[in-house]
């Protein structure tokens, strides 16, 4: 899979994101470079672009050479770190493009979709101890129900819990068909790829730590960005756009404001968009349809 494979979610709109040409900017999320290529066409010859990933794949196999970008194996919540290693302490803006590539979700060794029967891995960076096996078979039933409920909505999470742990207690849940055969019996006739794909999608999120991850790298902004500096997140469920939703109205995690001695509310951003695909770019890309962009900044 070539770096064109992966369709990149709003290509128009990431040039918001800029608001000095011979800035730095982060690409926290890689993948297959669309973003990136979007800033490099629009910043100056002094322009720089950190761009992260935790996926070696991703990095490998979708190299730009542009000497204004520099590629990093790393996880995004390292990003001070990696900033401070970099010499640089503050950024003018951050594209931040949550969740998987099609090159993870089509590549059937990796685990993440529902249509091949492979092992259940799902790890965005294979170096990682965790795969969706390890969970599937060691979490106890209480958390394997809480992953599925809160992650993924699903709404029957105790019965598909509970057939995982009658099924695992003979034999280790392997492979993904194994997983969805296991709990057969619990999936709704109606809507059944929907519901399987939000099944996956919540293990996922819990293989790769997405909450948490998300949540480090919000609050490492607040000292990273520039005053003008923008941050855009594009989040594809509910779970992680609340997260987004309430930080940049608050600049806190649970959406409380911080007062001033006076008692006044500090509002950290303001909004330059906020904006779900339209059904045209839905039709050309239909993996954007839960998607939505949010672009900030910094006051
Ligand atoms: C939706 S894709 C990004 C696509 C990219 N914006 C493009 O235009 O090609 C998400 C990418 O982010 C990476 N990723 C997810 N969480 C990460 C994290 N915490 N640190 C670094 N990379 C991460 C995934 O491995 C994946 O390649």
């Amino acid at each position: 899979m070539n770096r064109f494979y992966h369709k990149s979610a709003f290509l128009n709109e990431i040039k918001n994101i800029i608001t000095d040409i011979e800035g730095i900017y982060v690409d926290a999320t890689f993948g297959s470079g669309g973003h990136s290529a979007i800033i490099l066409k629009n910043i100056g010859i002094n322009g720089l672009i950190l761009a992260f990933d935790k996926d070696e794949q991703a990095i490998y196999n979708n190299i730009i050479n542009d000497k204004r970008l520099k590629l990093l194996h790393e996880n995004f919540k390292y990003i001070k770190n990696e900033l401070l290693y970099n010499n640089i302490n503050h950024i003018s803006g951050i594209i931040v493009d949550l969740g998987i590539s099609s090159c993870q979700l089509d590549n059937p060794k990796r685990g993440f979709s529902i249509r091949f029967n492979n092992k259940l891995d799902m790890r965005m960076n294979c170096n990682s101890n965790i795969t969706a096996q390890t969970i599937i078979n060691n979490y106890s039933e209480q958390k394997l129900t809480k992953i599925f409920y809160e992650y993924g909505n699903i709404i029957n999470a105790k019965k598909i819990s509970k057939k995982i742990v009658e099924k695992r207690y003979y034999k280790n849940i392997i492979t993904t068909f194994e997983l969805i055969n296991s709990i057969k019996s619990e999936i709704p006739k109606y809507k059944t790829n929907k519901f399987l794909a939000r099944l996956f999608q919540s293990l996922r999120i819990e293989v790769n730590n997405e909450i948490e991850t998300l949540k480090y790298l919000l609050i490492q902004l607040l000292d990273i960005l520039k005053i003008g500096g923008r941050i855009g997140i594009i989040s594809y469920h509910s779970v992680e756009d609340k997260i987004v939703k309430y930080f940049f109205k608050s600049g806190t995690l649970d959406g409380i404001y911080k007062e001033d001695i006076y008692g006044n509310k500090q509002i950290p951003f303001k909004y330059i968009l906020n904006k779900k695909p339209t059904q045209i770019e839905i039709k050309k890309n239909s993996r954007i349809r839960s998607a939505r962009i949010r672009i900030v900044e910094k006051l």
